[in-house]
């Protein structure tokens, strides 16, 4: 199965990265999956706008977006809390891809996963993105990666400090794994 990773922060330093880096690791040793793992620079585009889209249809960040999103089984999406929610910049990539027909993540399977370096680990986040993500067909997993405390949990190699962290992400991808296999299974 062919999978898209990426985390949705564009900073260099983004424990978001080091998370999906993490997953990325462990995805990649497992058989079955073909990793694809963005950066989201390579889907930049500018604020949702309809004049815009009538005039130039989506940009090409947007265009990029839909054709990873549309060669994918599924995705797994690293994301950072910001107020409390999902951040604007994931929201709009989301609208933008919303805008063709049919739309890319019609029947995905999606897995959100979120780190943060506040005791919460993005959950309210992970909780905002499944709105969206389902209003336009896509299969959220049912449950969630949310890493508390993220600046103190990775290693100056990246690797998490404490094991059980990695252990409860890989327990989760292996999951997330099989529901991608029984939804692909079902739809072929
Ligand atoms: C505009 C803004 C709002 C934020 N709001 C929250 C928040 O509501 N909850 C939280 O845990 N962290 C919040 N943070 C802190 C981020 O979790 C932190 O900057 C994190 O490192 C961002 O993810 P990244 O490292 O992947 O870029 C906020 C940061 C910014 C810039």
């Amino acid at each position: 199965m062919k999978l898209l990773a990426f985390a949705a922060s564009l900073r260099t330093a983004s424990l978001n990265r080091k998370l999906i880096h993490q997953a990325s690791v462990m995805l990649r040793s497992t058989p079955q999956v073909d990793l694809d793992l963005a950066d989201f620079r390579e889907f930049e585009m500018p604020m949702y706008d309809g004049d815009l889209e009538a005039r130039d249809g989506i940009p090409p960040g947007g265009l990029e977006f839909i054709r990873r999103i549309q060669i994918s089984d599924g995705l797994v999406i690293a994301t950072p809390e910001y107020n409390g929610g999902m951040p604007g910049t994931l929201k709009n990539a989301i609208d933008w891809a919303s805008r063709t027909d049919p739309i890319p993540f019609e029947d995905k399977p999606v897995l959100l996963i979120g780190a943060s370096p506040g005791g919460l680990g993005a959950v309210r986040s992970l909780a905002h993105c499944r709105i969206p993500l389902q209003t336009i067909g896509a299969h959220v997993y049912p449950e969630v990666f949310g890493l508390p405390r993220a600046h103190q949990a990775f290693d100056v190699s990246g690797a998490f400090l404490e094991a059980h962290q990695g252990s409860r992400l890989q327990t989760l991808l292996l999951a997330y794994i099989s529901f991608v296999a029984k939804l692909t299974a079902r739809s072929s």
